[in-house]
């Protein structure tokens, strides 16, 4: 078994083969909210060098609920560009999924300065996000019905799968965790509620696309939080998803107020050597549920990837940076010609350190999608200003387009 090699999902859709390009939100958009040249161009280079499947950047269910403000949101006037996305995204031959996510508190305050969330629990971080309000029920079920529409939306563009977000402390992780969901209705308290809302989400869209279309699943191991979603907790949440039928589980880490699958911090030391943040937990996943699985984190060496896939420890290989810090990763890495290198943005300054290393990498994607080359001389504080800087500019460009 190597990386080379195809795997078959219970959908019956067949991936060319176990590398896959992990969502990274592209941040595009400048007031309209739909795909743009950027996309076609970045998906068509990525297409073209060979992974198995591309899972897109966050897209998104409401425009008051950006992940940021240069999202694409998922709306039936923009299918003729979503067309051009998808067919971009899969000339190469090969799977392109859409990432389809609700910010729900995670939305910052130049976006909405009141969001809504499972309950009223405010996130911490920098002054940068408002006191949500709890989602009313009858608004939960025009929600659940929403993640459905969006993921028939991306079949009928040509998008060849969906992946539900329920990772990273977005809206469906804000039901998932004890800490942000206070309900006292059937939508929190127990484990068994505060999971109603994603299997909810993964029966009525499995409805909408039928059969034999993937839906995947990206799945935080655990929120690594005192009281929050709990490794146990996601072990059982995983049996529940396989036996829904659900054909890709990407597991990862964290939330925005500690971001383990960017910065890694609390991973043990033996679990970083052997390459994936994830990997301790990928072993308890196999022995719980035969559910296929992607693993996405610190994954770097061809080596690995196919030591790891011999294991059977994974099924799926999950990398995001590397694909922007090299101009032509795939084709590269596919060629056993590249092993990336350990490359670190870092402030020194521990509440800005996410920020930075997202602005590296939104750098770099706008080079790519611009048709410019990598550069890798931005420095952390200049990465951390200009994403606060983009998301200001991008939120007033949105306010004024209405
Ligand atoms: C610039 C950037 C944007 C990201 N955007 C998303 C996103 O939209 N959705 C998501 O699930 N993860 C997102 N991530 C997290 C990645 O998918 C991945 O889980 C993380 O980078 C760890 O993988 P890596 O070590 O291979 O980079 C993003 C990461 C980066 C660097």
């Amino acid at each position: 078994m190597d990386i080379h090699d195809s795997l078959h999902l219970p959908c019956g859709a067949v991936l060319k083969n176990r590398l896959a390009k992990a969502a990274m939100t592209e941040r595009f958009t400048n007031g309209d909210l739909k795909p743009n040249k950027k996309h076609y161009n970045l998906y068509e280079n990525w297409s073209k060098q060979g992974s198995g499947l591309l899972i897109t950047g966050n897209v998104m269910l409401e425009r008051s609920h950006l992940e940021s403000a240069g999202n694409v949101v998922m709306k039936e006037a923009f299918l003729p560009e979503l067309k051009k996305w998808a067919k971009a995204a899969t000339s190469g031959g090969n799977h392109c999924w859409t990432q389809i996510s609700h910010s729900g508190r995670q939305t910052s305050i130049f976006n909405n300065l009141r969001p809504s969330s499972a309950s009223n629990v405010k996130l911490k971080k920098l002054g940068f996000f408002a006191k949500p309000r709890a989602l009313e029920v009858n608004e939960i079920q025009e929600l659940i019905d929403k993640y459905a529409s969006a993921a028939e939306l991306s079949k009928r563009a040509g998008f060849t799968g969906v992946q539900i977000h329920a990772a990273h402390g977005y809206l469906i992780s804000q039901f998932l965790s004890p800490i942000t969901n206070k309900r006292t209705d059937e939508w929190g308290g127990s484990l068994e509620n505060r999971t109603r809302f994603l299997f909810e989400i993964v029966k009525v869209t499995r409805g909408k696309v039928g059969f034999q279309f993937p839906i995947g699943v990206k799945l935080n191991s655990s929120d690594f939080q005192k009281g929050g979603f709990s490794e146990e907790e996601s072990l059982w949440v995983i049996q529940q998803l396989e036996k829904l039928g659900v054909d890709l589980l990407e597991i990862s880490g964290g939330t925005y107020e500690n971001a383990e699958f960017l910065l890694a911090e609390n991973i043990r030391q033996s679990t970083k050597q052997r390459e994936a943040y994830f990997l301790d937990f990928a072993e308890k996943v196999r022995k719980e549920s035969a559910i296929p699985l992607m693993v996405t984190g610190g994954i770097r060496s061809l080596k690995f990837c196919n030591e790891a896939l011999n294991e059977n420890l994974l099924d799926v290989v999950g990398m995001a940076r590397p694909y922007l810090l090299y101009d032509d990763f795939a084709s590269r890495f596919l060629a056993g010609e590249l092993t990336p290198d350990a490359f670190s943005v870092r402030t020194g300054i521990k509440a800005f350190e996410d920020m930075a290393e997202a602005g590296f990498y939104n750098l770099q994607l706008d080079r790519l999608g611009t048709g410019k080359k990598i550069d890798k001389s931005y420095t952390p504080v200049r990465s951390a200003f200009h994403l606060i800087k983009h998301e200001f500019v991008k939120a007033l460009a949105n306010k004024f387009a209405g």
